[in-house]
């Protein structure tokens, strides 16, 4: 069955580095991070999804993701093409993201109130939105 993960976690939680771990080699990953500069991201990321889908591509959405908000359209497209649907969450300490990101450079670096601004929003995902399962990652395992 093809399956659509969808990552929630502040920045500089792990995601990316997760995915690079764990899903870079079955499934196709879709960011919005990927078109910095375009309009309508989110209009793009959903085209983007469907297409893959379509395709019948096992596909992961790397984004902060934070609340039900973001997600369901996410879940709604994957339900569409009936794939399963799975949330990974990176829960980890503010101070921790702060600090991982406090060592990175230059575009990768993310202005420290977007990460305060993320967690004020973050709501950790739940099968009642619709997700088949829900993975919770944390740090020092
Ligand atoms: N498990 C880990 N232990 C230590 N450092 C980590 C771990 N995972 C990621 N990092 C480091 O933390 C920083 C942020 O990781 P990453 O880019 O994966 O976060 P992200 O959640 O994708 O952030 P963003 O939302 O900004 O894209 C990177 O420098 C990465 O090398
Ligand atoms: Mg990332």
């Amino acid at each position: 069955m093809t399956e659509v993960v969808v990552m929630v976690g502040l920045p500089g939680s792990g995601k990316s580095t997760w995915v690079r771990d764990h899903l870079a080699a079955t499934h196709e990953v879709v960011s919005k991070d990927h078109w910095p500069n375009a309009r309508r991201r989110e209009h793009r990321q959903r085209r983007v999804l469907h297409e893959l889908l379509s395709e019948g591509r096992d596909v992961v959405v790397d984004n902060t993701n934070p609340s039900p908000e973001e997600r369901a359209p996410i879940i709604a497209v994957a339900r569409e093409h009936g794939a399963a649907v799975r949330a990974v969450h990176l829960d980890v300490p503010v101070e921790i993201c702060l600090t991982r990101n406090e060592r990175r450079q230059g575009r990768a670096r993310v202005p420290v109130v977007a990460i305060m601004a993320a967690r004020g929003r973050l709501v950790p995902p739940s099968p009642a939105e619709g997700f088949d399962r829900v993975d919770t990652v944390r740090p020092g395992r």
